[in-house]
This record gives structure tokens, C-alpha cells and sequence, in this order.
């Protein structure tokens, strides 16, 4: 039987090569969109030839906890059980702080921290129970340097290393891992709609001198979801170019 693995913002430029990988290694897929992108998600299924064995489309609206608690209850009563968790969902409003209003900072701070509370929390525990599972977080190299412009976004990239080590601390003797990968910057729509001179000084910054494929990225997550990482919990694995060295 195949392993189960949740993706959320499964449609995005990473998300669509973390799921591509898990369906390569032989998973199936919960692929998460937002409300009303189910015809966009759909595109997507069909333009990537998935089948139902392998995606399962699933609208889950992150920031909305009380959706996520009802949603996740049914799916655990559906397929018994999540084996893998990768929350990826997220997004960008950057700003220099002194031009950033409430609703960039809250829309940033909800979608990509407060979500891990609203999916995270009902799976955690099935997990826990079960005896085993994998949590993968996406951050961000700019988590963990800060970044101009990005005060919001750095401070949830930031926020969910912390939660991911509290959170392995807690799962531990239960076999439940919970990881980070943090990517630099990578060749996705969030990415490429920087204006361009703004991304190309970024880029001279990296030492590899270019940015990130999608599929380095999902290489990573595969590798802690695999057995082969079994013992390795509360880290964060920088997928950066060298862009910043811990
Ligand atoms: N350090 C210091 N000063 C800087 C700076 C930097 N890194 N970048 C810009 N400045 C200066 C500029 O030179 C400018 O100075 P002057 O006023 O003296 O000319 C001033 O700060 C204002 O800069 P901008 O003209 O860029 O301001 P803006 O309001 O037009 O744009 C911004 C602000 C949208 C935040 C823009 O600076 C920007 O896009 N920055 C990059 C943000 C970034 O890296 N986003 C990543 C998105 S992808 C992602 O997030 C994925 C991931 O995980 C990596």
C-alpha cells in the first residue's frame, strides 16, 4: 500500500516539484489548493498527466483553523492515516517596514506561520498516535538572514524553525520527525516577479551564481521523508547556493 504524504500549496513552483518527486517515489499525494483555485489545480493535474492513485486535489484553506480541523478530521476518516506532511503553502507582500501596512504583515504572518498551528495540529497527533510520521516545514534562507524588504516573511521563515524544533522535541518518542528545508532563492513565479535588477543583484550575491531548481528543492523534502532520514529531527536543511552559511 502506498504511503500517504499531505502537500499544501501543492500547485506552486515548489510545491509542484514536491509532489511530482513524492508521486516519483511512489506516494500518494493530498495536494492542497486554496479556495476557488480548484479549476487552476485541475489544469494542473491534467497539464502533469497525475492520475487519482497518485494526486488527490484537496481545497484547504490554511489560514482558516477551523476549516483545517474539520477537513483534516474527515480526510484522517477517509485514508486512516497521513504518513507525511509538508507544509509549504506561502506567500510574499514584501514592503520596506515603514510603507508595510497591518494587512501585509497579518495576510504573511497567517499564511505562512499560523497555518503550521491549522494543519499541523490535527495530524500531529494522529501521528503521534500511529507511532510514526514526517513533518517537513518550508522556510527560507531569508529566515534565517533576514532579508530587506521582507520583514514580515523573515519573521514567519524564522518563526517556523522554532516551531519545527519544539514540535521534533515533542515527537520524538513517537517516531514523528520534524524537519525544515530552507531553500535560497528559487527559479518560481514568487521568485522570477521580483523586478529584474533587484534579482539579478540577489543573484550575484549567491556564490553558485544562479538560483535554485524547483526539483533541488523537492530532492531535499524526499530525503527526509525517506527511511534514509529517519534520525533526523529539529534540523534545517539549507538548499541555498551557499547564499548563507550557518
Ligand atoms: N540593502 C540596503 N539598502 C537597500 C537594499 C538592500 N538589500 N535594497 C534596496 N535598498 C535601498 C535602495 O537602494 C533604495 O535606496 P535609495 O532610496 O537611496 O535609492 C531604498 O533602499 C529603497 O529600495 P527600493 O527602491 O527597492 O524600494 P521599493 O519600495 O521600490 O521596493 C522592495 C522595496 C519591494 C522590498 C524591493 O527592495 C525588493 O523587491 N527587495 C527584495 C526583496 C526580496 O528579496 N524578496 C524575495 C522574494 S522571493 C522569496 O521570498 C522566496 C525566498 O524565500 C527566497
Amino acid at each position: 500500500m502506498k504511503k500517504l504524504a499531505l502537500v499544501t500549496g501543492a500547485k506552486g513552483g515548489i510545491g509542484s516539484a514536491i509532489t511530482e518527486k513524492l508521486v516519483q517515489d511512489d506516494y500518494r499525494v493530498i495536494a492542497t489548493h486554496f479556495t476557488g483555485g480548484a479549476e487552476c489545480a485541475k489544469e494542473w493535474f491534467d497539464e502533469k498527466g497525475f492520475n487519482q492513485d497518485q494526486v488527490l486535489l484537496f481545497e484547504l484553506d490554511v489560514t482558516d483553523t477551523e476549516q483545517c480541523a474539520t477537513r483534516i478530521a474527515e480526510l484522517l476518516r477517509e485514508e486512516g492515516t497521513v504518513d507525511v506532511l509538508v507544509n509549504n503553502a506561502g506567500i510574499t507582500r514584501d514592503s520596506v517596514f515603514k510603507k508595510m501596512d497591518a494587512a501585509q504583515w497579518h495576510d504573511v504572518i497567517n499564511t505562512n506561520l499560523n497555518s503550521l498551528f491549522n494543519v499541523t495540529q490535527p495530524l500531529f497527533a494522529a501521528m503521534c498516535e500511529k507511532g510514526g510520521g514526517r513533518i517537513i516545514n518550508i522556510s527560507s534562507v531569508n529566515g534565517q538572514k533576514g532579508q530587506f524588504g521582507q520583514a514580515n516573511y523573515a519573521a514567519a521563515k524564522a518563526g517556523m524553525m522554532g516551531f519545527s524544533k519544539s514540535l521534533a522535541a515533542e515527537g520524538a518518542r513517537a517516531g514523528v520527525t520534524v524537519n525544515v528545508v530552507a531553500p535560497g532563492y528559487t527559479a518560481t513565479p514568487m521568485v522570477t516577479a521580483m523586478r529584474e535588477e533587484v534579482l539579478e543583484s540577489i543573484t550575484n550575491q549567491i556564490p553558485m551564481k544562479r538560483l535554485a531548481k524547483p526539483e533541488e528543492i523537492a530532492a531535499s523534502v524526499a530525503y527526509l521523508a525517506s527511511d534514509a532520514g529517519a534520525y533526523i529531527t529539529g534540523e534545517t536543511l539549507s538548499v541555498n547556493g551557499g547564499l548563507y552559511m550557518q
